[in-house]
């Protein structure tokens, strides 16, 4: 962990408000906060300031993480928070009645009494299904929170929320105020906006306590940038880096990095001016200031982060190894080179994080749509092969998303997948819909979807064996 990372700068009016909160929880007065600002600004960074101090009360953060690269299964920010929840044993366990079991276990198969089977996940999609899982969740937030109090619920990139799990934040704000409950919700504007659900979120939003982030003041930028670079850049460096990045904290990490690894590579040429100055074309944007940064690690890392980018923010390194055709212990020693150069964090054994969506975004852009295109199909075929042999560790929505992105050859594939996906009648019936021919009704569309799902698995009955079809 950096010294960028570990160091909290500024936010003290935030971190005060949300302490204050937290108290009250404590004394059954629950509250719902919504934090909001650009990318990089320094929301989830916030959140997790709030669970230091959580952690120092000794209350309970459950995290809700929304997968913002596309194919998250329904409900995925609070299957996290109830995962956690429930992995809580001794005094803090919660306890949970047959019925409420089963109805939590449309969302987490390992609930199943009967024993784990493949999640069917357009058992989620009716409306008075949807009802059951709200109940049900809102009746073992109260109780884990009663147990806990407080807990806090820590939702971070909630612009990038599906509409069920939105429906459900609102449901459970509704009687927060009663509860030892604190919500904390982050999402990026302008992105929030533009969201599908952006009505919803901003209704959200409005009950919610705001706290909306601004820019870094002069002097927390100097900070930041002394914080972040390994030895001392000259004053006009960091002049120049507060200047061109008006207080993004993440701007400001970034180019101060790419100053120092400039300053380094002049150290290493035995050129006079070894502070950063001597080679100061700043990029103009964030985006800019990424590619320069992608661009200083070894071709053989960038290429690793690639492969990682295609499957999301978060990856497997078994997972990228494959996709870029190379031996895992290979792509071990690549991803450690990306760990060094903080563009990525292990955080598990074999599991990666991007430091932020947007070096993984730029990394996605540096593929050529050709070969992003191949390398989605071949994961989304790994993930289906997963899915038949009962992995929990992916869903039919990741893989209706990755053959999508596999372009035309992918599509039918997708559909299928679809099909198994929470709310995927109206996706899939969508994408059939850009089918060219007349278009049809919804209710027709899932019988010709079916028939044509038939006809396909028959002409594919000669491969079946060695690709298995979903099982539907
Ligand atoms: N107040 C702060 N003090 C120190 N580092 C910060 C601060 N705010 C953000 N950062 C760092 O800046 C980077 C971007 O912040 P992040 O919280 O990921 O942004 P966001 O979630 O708003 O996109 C991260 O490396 C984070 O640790
Ligand atoms: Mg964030």
């Amino acid at each position: 962990m950096s010294a960028a990372r570990k160091a909290m700068i500024g936010r003290s009016r935030e971190i005060a408000e949300l302490a204050a909160a937290l108290d009250a929880a404590a004394h059954g007065s629950g509250s719902s906060w919504w934090l909001s600002g650009e990318a990089g600004i320094g929301k989830s960074r916030l959140l997790e300031q709030l669970g230091a101090l959580a952690a120092e009360r000794g209350a309970r953060l459950a995290w809700g993480r929304c997968w913002e690269a596309g194919g998250a299964p329904a409900f995925w920010p609070w299957i996290q928070v109830l995962r956690a929840l429930f992995a809580e044993t001794g005094a803090g366990a919660v306890p949970l009645a047959p019925a409420r079991r089963a109805v939590l276990a449309e969302l987490l198969p390992e609930l199943r009494d009967d024993g784990w089977r493949a999640p069917d996940e357009s058992s989620l999609a009716g409306e008075e299904a949807r009802f059951k899982i709200l109940d049900a969740v809102g009746g073992v937030l109260a109780e884990a929170a009663r147990r806990a109090a407080p807990l806090v619920l820590a939702f971070d990139d909630f612009h990038a929320a599906d509409p069920s799990s939105v429906l459900l934040l609102d449901f459970v704000g509704r009687a927060i105020r009663e509860l030892p409950l604190m919500v904390v919700v982050s999402c990026r504007e302008p992105d929030g906006s533009r969201s599908p659900v952006a009505p919803l979120l901003g209704a959200l939003a409005r009950r919610s306590h705001p706290l909306p982030l601004g820019p870094l003041a002069d002097s927390e930028v100097a900070e930041l940038v002394a914080a972040t670079s390994p030895s001392a850049l000259a004053d006009s460096v960091s002049a120049t880096i507060q200047h061109a990045t008006e207080g993004n904290p993440l701007f400001v990490i970034e180019m101060t990095r790419l100053c120092a690894v400039r300053a380094a590579s002049l150290r290493v040429s035995g050129a006079h001016d070894a502070t950063g100055a001597g080679a100061l074309a700043i990029p103009a944007t964030l985006g800019s200031t990424l590619r320069e940064r992608l661009e200083a690690v070894p071709g053989a890392t960038r290429e690793v982060l690639e492969s990682g980018s295609l499957v999301g923010r978060e990856f497997a390194l078994a997972d990228a190894a494959e996709l870029t055709g190379v031996a895992v212990n290979d792509a071990a020693v690549h991803a450690r080179a990306a760990v060094d150069a903080a563009l990525v964090a292990e955080v598990a054994p074999g599991r990666f994080r991007f430091a932020h969506i947007l070096i993984r975004e730029v990394c996605y852009q540096a593929l050529a749509p050709a070969r992003r295109a191949e390398a989605h199909g071949r994961h989304a075929q790994g993930l289906e092969r997963a899915l038949i042999a009962g992995s929990a560790h992916t869903s039919w929505a990741e893989c209706a998303h990755h053959w999508l992105a596999a372009g035309h050859a992918g599509r039918e594939r997708a559909i299928a997948a679809l099909r198994r996906a929470a709310l995927a009648p109206r996706r899939a019936a969508r994408l059939r819909g850009r089918d060219p021919g007349p278009r049809a009704g919804a209710s027709r569309m899932g019988r010709g979807l079916r028939r044509r799902g038939a006809a396909r698995a028959r002409r594919a009955a000669p491969r079946a064996r060695a690709h298995p079809q979903p099982r539907r």
